[in-house]
């Protein structure tokens, strides 16, 4: 589509990137742990890039900066564990964020048959390998399939914002989710413990 000949090109000066990393931390995430054994060894780094990226195939991402000393030898391994980090986390998450060689020092965890490391009182859990790795600017953003997903024990996520933690509590949280279709898209009521039917819960 061409533009409308009354339209303005507005050039805009360029963006410093103290105000991009603040535009950026405006939007809330979660953090999880991306960890593996790989060659018998703990591999692993917190990240708040992590998201849900497609249903079939089950596919989630994570972005990783194309400096990190880690992701080399973490790409390398045939699983990789994710853990959404539990609020309780937030030290976990910066001894992941730490010295390589104390990421995992005192931490409770297993490590899956398929050598997937997955962190105990995680919210939830997910066993992947590597789909893709499409390089984007100054990271690399990274496709994972999901084999398994497990519910964890932790109850609430560990939510960071503008460089900070957060915590996000259930009461916190409008009772009148979204429902239905959007845009196409279904969206999950997320209410199944409550084991009521979606007929009971609209009366
Ligand atoms: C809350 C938090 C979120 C982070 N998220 C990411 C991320 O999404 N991508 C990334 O490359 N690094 C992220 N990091 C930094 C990594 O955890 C790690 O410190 C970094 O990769 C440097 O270590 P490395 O050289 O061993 O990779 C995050 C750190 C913290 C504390």
């Amino acid at each position: 589509m061409t533009a409308p000949a009354h339209a303005r090109t507005v050039s805009f000066p360029a963006i410093d990137q103290r105000t991009l990393r603040d535009a950026f931390g405006a939007f809330p995430s979660g953090v999880v742990a991306v960890a593996a054994s790989v060659k018998g060894q703990l591999t692993g780094i917190a990240a708040s890039s992590f998201t849900s990226v497609s249903i079939d195939p089950p596919l989630v991402s994570f972005s990783i900066s194309t400096t990190s000393s880690t992701w080399p030898l973490l790409r390398e391994a045939d699983h990789l564990g994710i853990s959404v980090l539990a609020d309780h986390h937030d030290a976990v998450c910066r001894q992941l964020a730490g010295p390589r060689e104390e990421r995992f020092a005192g931490l409770p965890f297993v490590v899956t048959g398929t050598g997937a490391v997955l962190l105990d009182e995680a919210v939830a859990t997910y066993d992947c390998s590597l789909h893709e790795e499409v390089v984007a600017g100054d990271h690399v953003i990274v496709l994972l399939e999901v084999h398994q997903v497990g519910g964890g024990d932790g109850e609430h996520p560990l939510v960071f914002h503008r460089s900070a933690f957060a915590k996000l509590h259930r009461d916190d949280l409008d009772h009148a989710r979204l429902d239905g279709r959007i845009n196409g898209a279904e969206v999950d009521r997320g209410d199944r413990e409550s084991g009521s039917s979606d007929a009971e819960d609209a009366a």
